[in-house]
């Protein structure tokens, strides 16, 4: 069945009334709203808000971005997780102003060859900040679009993305492409939820295939996903007076040059204790005393459903001078637990710590030890 040449506008009239108040909704500068894409690519609008203007504020052009430390730029999204987008809008910052001579890029293929964008992103910003009609399609869209017209399979496959995008730019409306994309994004988020959705709320019920034939449940086609993998981490809060000792992440790791609260992964029958103990001495060269089990921290990453003990402890008399030695050892199998640097454990004050890189594990392996 084609699509309903009103539809569209039915949901831009929707859109026009129910969208949310989003600070990227407020803006016409193409590098705000890359920024603000780039974020939203894989994660929650609700967490992007707390990053987005200050990282506007850091950054409110390619040029500061494309000048940025690595440090900086790592602290700044700190906690965003995907770290390789920030890499890749930095790349896509030193791009804009080496080979656009610092300004924003305004038709869709030089949007599209900037590192770390792809076509959803591309049609993201040319249509928002540019009104130029192109389409997006992102797991939101792609969710309404299976269920308004039965379209099976997944979106993100090559084979079968085809008819999602087909059908994506023959329903934009090309005087709002904007609008147009954001109205079947925010559908998606807002009504058309992949568990519930909220028919009765829906301003295409009555056009929705899924509703029809009581497909919404089954419909879009779930992902075949590998269960996510447990992994057993322990980490040690070590401390001394206000400050805690991290690692810094090495390079070529996932997540380098983040700083790291130490912990080592463990088999699930190992007694933790001990091995924490060894480690330390093993890896750091540190003894440790006052050792104890302090909280647990839970973090859902790539694949892997990471459990941390976390344990405190002072360092032992004397062995300080110890925490700069050079870090070798085994390896951790699953890379999530730290590999430090060649620098080794350091002591940094909690409060220092907080405005530095640190992981969103770190973080709440911090706020398990009730740090
Ligand atoms: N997801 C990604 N970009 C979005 C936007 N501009 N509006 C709503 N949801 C989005």
């Amino acid at each position: 069945m084609p699509p309903q040449p009103d539809l569209t506008q039915n949901l831009i009239g929707w859109f026009d009334r129910h969208k949310r108040d989003l600070p990227w909704r407020r803006t016409a500068d193409p590098w705000a709203i890359l920024v603000s894409e780039v974020m939203l690519q894989q994660t929650r609008v609700e967490v992007v808000l707390d990053y987005y203007e200050r990282f506007l504020k850091r950054y409110p052009g390619a040029q500061e971005l494309a000048a940025a430390g690595e440090a900086d730029l790592l602290a700044a999204w700190s906690g965003l997780g995907y770290y390789r987008r920030a890499r890749h809008l930095q790349a896509a910052a030193r791009t804009i102003v080496e080979e656009h001579g610092g300004a924003f890029p305004r038709d869709f293929e030089s949007i599209l060859s900037l590192p770390g964008v792809g076509r959803t992103t591309a049609g993201a910003v040319a249509s928002i900040a540019f009104g130029l009609p192109y389409p997006v399609v992102d797991g939101n869209v792609a969710r309404v679009l299976a269920r308004l017209f039965l379209v099976e399979g997944d979106f993100r496959k090559r084979a079968q993305a085809r008819r999602f995008w087909d059908l994506a730019e023959e329903l934009l409306d090309r005087r709002r492409p904007g609008d147009s994309n954001q109205a079947f994004m925010e559908l998606g988020a807002l009504t058309c939820l992949r568990k519930k959705p909220r028919c009765l709320l829906c301003p295409l019920a009555r056009e929705c295939r899924a509703r029809q034939e009581g497909r919404c449940d089954d419909l879009p086609a779930r992902r075949a996903r590998r269960p996510p993998l447990p992994v057993r981490l322990i980490a040690v809060l070590l401390r001394q007076g206000k400050a805690v000792a991290l690692v810094r992440r090495a390079p070529g790791t996932l997540m380098a040059g983040l700083l790291d609260v130490p912990a080592l992964e463990v088999g699930a029958g190992d007694d933790a204790r001990a091995r924490a103990v060894r480690w330390l001495k093993d890896r750091f060269g540190l003894g440790v005393r006052g050792l104890e089990e302090a909280g647990v921290a839970r973090h859902a990453i790539t694949h892997r459903r990471v459990r941390v003990e976390v344990f405190t402890a002072q360092p032992a008399a004397r062995e300080t001078a110890a925490l700069l030695r050079e870090a070798r050892g085994e390896h951790a199998p699953a890379g999530i637990a730290p590999e430090p640097d060649e620098q080794g454990l350091r002591f940094i004050a909690l409060e220092e710590a907080r405005g530095l890189a640190l992981s969103a594990l770190a973080r709440k392996i911090l706020a398990a030890g009730g740090l």
